[in-house]
């Protein structure tokens, strides 16, 4: 990760960079941003004249280069702050190490007076615009290995910069587990990764359970799934206990390290990237390990059931019926409907067992949700309304994005079945909305404190894009940790 250094006397003056922003009225040229320390003798001045020169609108992520031979610094950036919200901060953070990828240091000249918030949003997309996802030799990295933000007194932004590195630690951690290849990331790897995270931060408790205690315990649905890999499947259990905390919160993430489909194979084009059906746990993991780095005073516990849906002659078939955690039974009518069959398991644990104050549940549930919400946004569902609007709240504060769906009374009908409590997959209705019906059946009393976001379709992108990479985005970690420090 880049080292992000606050400096009130800059001193790696090679390459530096300016904010610009937009100019007052219609289409104004853009103009350099004040700047809070003294820069370089002609700095300010190149920059004034560059702007309107080089015809800058100062619309967040705008970069433009001047290249200034034998001049320090040798190299200029401009680079655009929009409207200087937080989220134009992230585009103009991750736009900067883009173009700036080829140095070593880049010198940021931050604006007089600038807010904690900007400051935040602009380390965030730093650190995760430089994001990239390599196994093994890396003979193109970038060079680039610190930016230095130039601040009259750092010591009033200290907090603001140590927010965006832990969160965007966190979210590098999720982003890195998610673009793993299944072929390494079976549920025990994963369970050693949390294993080794969670050594890392004083604090933590960890409880892993293997096959034959899930066996003794009762979890039909995660068994039945990972019945059919030479990988077994795990629960694992990740616990932040503050003595401080006044409120528990269990977050469930759906951890198929790979989703064949099952018996119900996928066809070739919807499994290619099903390793990243685990970004749920990914995500969870990560955001309670990010509440223990910053010590918020709410306990947290990660609860992720680790599975890996294969095709073999151990893997459970469509119309088999699984006993679940607790007892209630599905007919499971498509083994490729996975995902709520380990989450039903652990959801009904988290209730009878853990007793939180509030559940939320991420998964990579349903193809659907990309058919009702695109590509960018996750569908959020609750009966709660105080929660499902704090949780919009967050996850928007945090530059990411859900909407929330109904959970429609007419389709509860379809998940009847003759034989089980309930069917896992009936064909009739929205399908990311019966996927949530059917998870809602095993909340028990905490029905009104559950929250579930189906985050199939923001869990990837397909291109660079501000402070997203192509790959493994990372959703839900930012949003998460920002809801759970409002808890504190
Ligand atoms: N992991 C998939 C959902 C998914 C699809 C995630 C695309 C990310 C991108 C899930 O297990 C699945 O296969 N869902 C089925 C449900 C159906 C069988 C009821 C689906 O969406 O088709
Ligand atoms: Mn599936
Ligand atoms: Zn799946």
């Amino acid at each position: 990760m880049l080292a992000i250094r606050l400096t009130a006397e800059p001193d790696r003056l090679a390459t530096v960079a300016l904010p610009v922003r937009p100019g007052g009225v219609d289409d104004a040229p853009a103009e350099p941003v004040p700047a809070a320390v003294a820069l370089p003798d002609g700095v300010a001045d190149t920059a004034a004249a560059l702007a309107p020169l080089a015809r800058l609108t100062g619309r967040a992520g705008e970069v433009r280069d001047q290249l200034r031979p034998g001049a320090v610094p040798t190299r200029l950036l401009l680079v655009g702050i929009g409207e200087g919200d937080e989220a134009a901060w992230r585009s103009a953070g991750a736009a900067l190490v883009r173009a700036a990828k080829d140095e070593t240091y880049v010198t940021f000249s931050m604006p007089a007076g600038v807010s904690p918030e900007a400051v935040r949003g602009f380390v965030e997309g730093l650190l995760l615009g430089s994001y990239r996802f390599r196994l093994g030799a890396d003979a193109d990295a970038p060079a680039l290995t610190g930016v230095d933000l130039a601040v009259a007194d750092p010591d009033a932004h200290e907090q603001a910069v140590e927010l965006a590195r832990t969160t965007a630690r966190m979210t590098r951690l999720a982003r890195d587990l998610t673009n793993t290849p299944s072929s390494v990331k079976n549920p025990q790897w994963f369970a050693g990764q949390v294993a080794e995270a969670a050594a890392e931060l004083p604090g933590l408790g960890l409880r892993v359970r293997e096959p034959e205690q899930l066996a003794a315990e009762g979890f039909g649905g995660i068994l039945a799934v990972g019945g059919g890999s030479a990988s077994g499947p795990r629960l694992v259990e990740l616990d932040w206990q503050p003595a401080e905390a006044a409120t528990h919160v269990v977050l469930v993430g759906k951890g198929i390290t790979f989703d064949t489909g099952g018996i119900s194979i996928k066809p070739v084009p919807a499994m290619k990237l099903m390793r990243k059906d685990m970004a749920g746990a990914a995500a969870v993991i990560a955001a309670t390990l990010g509440a223990a780095a910053l010590r918020l005073p709410v306990r947290v516990t990660a609860l992720v059931p680790m599975a890996e849906n294969m095709v073999s002659g151990d893997a459970f078939r469509p119309g088999d019926i699984v006993r679940h955690y607790g007892g209630l039974t599905s007919e499971t009518t498509n083994s490729d409907a996975e995902g709520r069959l380990v989450l039903a398991d652990a959801l009904a644990y988290a209730v009878q067992e853990l007793k939180p104050d509030l559940l939320i549940d991420l998964a990579t549930l349903t193809g659907a949700n990309a058919v009702a919400l695109g590509t960018r946004t996750g569908a959020l569902y609750s009966d709660n309304d105080q929660l499902a609007k704090d949780l919009l709240a967050a996850i928007d504060a945090a530059g990411e994005s859900a909407w929330r769906m109904p959970l429609t009374a007419d389709y509860v009908e379809h998940l009847g079945s003759d034989s089980a409590d309930l069917y896992s997959a009936p064909t009739q209705g929205a399908g990311s909305v019966l996927a949530a019906l059917y998870l809602r059946e095993f909340t028990g009393d905490l029905r009104e404190r559950w929250l579930h976001v189906d985050m199939s379709a923001p869990s990837w992108c397909e291109r660079d894009d501000a402070e997203l990479t192509r790959g493994a985005t990372g959703w839900g970690v930012r949003g998460l940790l920002r809801w759970l420090a409002t808890l504190a």
